[in-house]
């Protein structure tokens, strides 16, 4: 120990990347554990942009061992796409290591995506369109195809066939698209096979050993509590957990091996896809802050549905992860905005009003939010570097959120930059390593 998971704790792209860029300085290893290239994590270094999708965000670290762990689903495109840049960029990626036990999105899986949401139509989820949702179901239905088959060409061309067999349905309107042909698939997969062998590795005793020698393991999160399969607003969710409990399967560790969880919330919410997001702003103030934030989507390029911090959702998503610190980021965004809302309380259309984050889907779907007010700010805080370079209504923002989430806030992003951050000293409080973080 320790291992600290990092994880969303909204409906994504809350700051994940950046953050856990700011940590793995400090940290022995860096380990994804769900998800695939649905995620976008941004760093901005030196005014650099830096987006990952599958590589974990401690990579610009030279050396650093980067795992990507078993629960990720990889698609090797991407993946050697990623690494390729990555090399151009004269970075370092001999750390980078890849389990053999994640599963690959495969072509078929991004047609059956694209197909699923053409079919919803109206009803559609909003997916990435990347393959998600259908290698997850490959691999819950024991029909999954995982990196340690791409070094095999055999085992290989029999796993697809089989995988394939029972979409012969599905897939016939594809019948034609090469990218599905079989024998171009396997020499097209055993390409990236023969490109990422080196990379390919047994990633839980990784971090056993260094778990062991108390050295600092991060798990990085993609997406948000939110979008969670079992805790979110499903059926719009993803297909994985982003939940913290899910890097102890994700990665190959056991709950003991977690000694902190820090979620990551934005000081206001988004939401990218359709469903449920009772403080959405449908109006100018909702379009100033997707401005202010540059609220784009890192993956697809889609606009953030954008609203009010939901503090219903965040205490929900609190106790899902057992959250033990709080990131607040984007603090900046809303400066010189005169009243800010927050909302601790829903509101159903019968006029039923609910603390506690609603379980069932009609009440979450019509559900608005209700809210307190706090008074804003119009100082610049970009150059904040401690709590008390802050403006006095910004801090009781901040101790708002605190207050009614019973967690300490760790650190809280006023800019895009790495170094646009306040480490509150509360990070100290947590352990000796953690306080080790917010040293220089
Ligand atoms: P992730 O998916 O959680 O890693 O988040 P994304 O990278 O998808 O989206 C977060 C966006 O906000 C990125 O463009 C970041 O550069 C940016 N960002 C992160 N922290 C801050 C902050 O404190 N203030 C501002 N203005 N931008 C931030
Ligand atoms: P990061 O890690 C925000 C959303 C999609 C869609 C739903 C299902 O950058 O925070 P999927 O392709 O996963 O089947 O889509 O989940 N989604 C994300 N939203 N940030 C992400 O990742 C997301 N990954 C998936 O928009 O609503
Ligand atoms: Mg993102």
């Amino acid at each position: 120990m320790p291992g600290l998971v990092i994880v969303g704790s909204q409906w994504g792209d809350e700051g994940k990347g950046k953050v856990v860029d700011l940590i793995a300085e400090q940290a022995d290893a860096v380990i994804r554990f769900q998800g695939g290239n649905n995620a976008g994590h941004t760093i901005v270094r030196d005014g650099e942009v830096f987006k990952f999708h599958l590589v974990p965000s401690g990579i610009l670290y030279p050396g650093k061992v980067c795992a990507i762990g078993n629960g990720v689903v990889v698609d090797p495109q991407v993946l050697t796409e990623e690494l390729d840049a990555l090399r151009r960029r004269g970075l370092d990626i001999g750390g980078l290591k890849v389990s053999a036990n994640a599963h690959l999105i495969m072509p078929y899986h991004l047609l059956l995506d694209h197909a699923g949401e053409a079919k919803l139509g109206e009803q559609k989820i909003g997916t990435t369109r990347r393959g998600i949702g259908p290698c997850y179901a490959d691999k819950a239905a024991r029909l999954g195809i995982r990196v340690q088959d791409l070094l095999d060409e055999k085992i290989l061309k029999q796993k697809i066939t089989a995988a394939m067999e029972p979409k012969r349905l599905s897939l016939r309107p594809f019948a034609k698209d090469p990218m599905i042909d079989l024998h171009a698939m396997t020499e097209q997969y055993r390409t990236f096979g023969a490109r990422l062998e080196p990379h390919i590795a047994d990633t839980a005793p990784i971090a056993w050993r260094l778990l062991e020698q108390d050295r600092l393991v991060v798990f990085e999160g993609a997406q948000g509590a939110m979008l969670d399969i079992d805790h979110g607003t499903y059926p719009f969710v993803t297909s994985s957990n982003p939940v913290a409990g899910a890097a102890c399967v994700g990665a190959g560790v056991g709950p003991t091996d977690i000694d902190h969880v820090w979620g990551i919330a934005k000081a206001y919410a988004t939401r990218v896809g359709a469903g449920p997001f009772p403080t959405e702003l449908e109006d100018e103030l909702g379009d100033q802050i997707r401005a202010a934030g540059g609220e784009f989507g890192t993956t697809t390029g889609r606009a953030r549905r954008t609203g009010w911090l939901d503090l219903v959702a965040l205490r929900y998503a609190t106790r899902v992860n057992g959250l033990t610190g709080l990131v607040v980021t984007k603090l900046d965004v809303l400066t010189g905005i005169e009243e800010l809302k927050v909302a601790t309380r829903y509101t159903a259309p019968d006029e039923a009003s609910f603390e506690e984050f609603p379980y069932h889907q009609s009440v979450l779907h019509k559900a608005r939010g209700e809210y307190d007010s706090l008074p804003g700010w119009d100082e610049d805080i970009t150059g904040a570097r401690a709590l008390e370079d802050l403006p006095t209504n910004a801090r009781a923002y901040l101790d708002y959120i605190s207050d009614y989430l019973a967690i300490p806030i760790v650190m809280v992003g006023v800019g895009p930059g790495r170094e646009e951050i306040i480490w509150t000293g509360a990070a100290e409080l947590l352990s000796p390593a953690a306080a080790d973080l917010t040293s220089p």
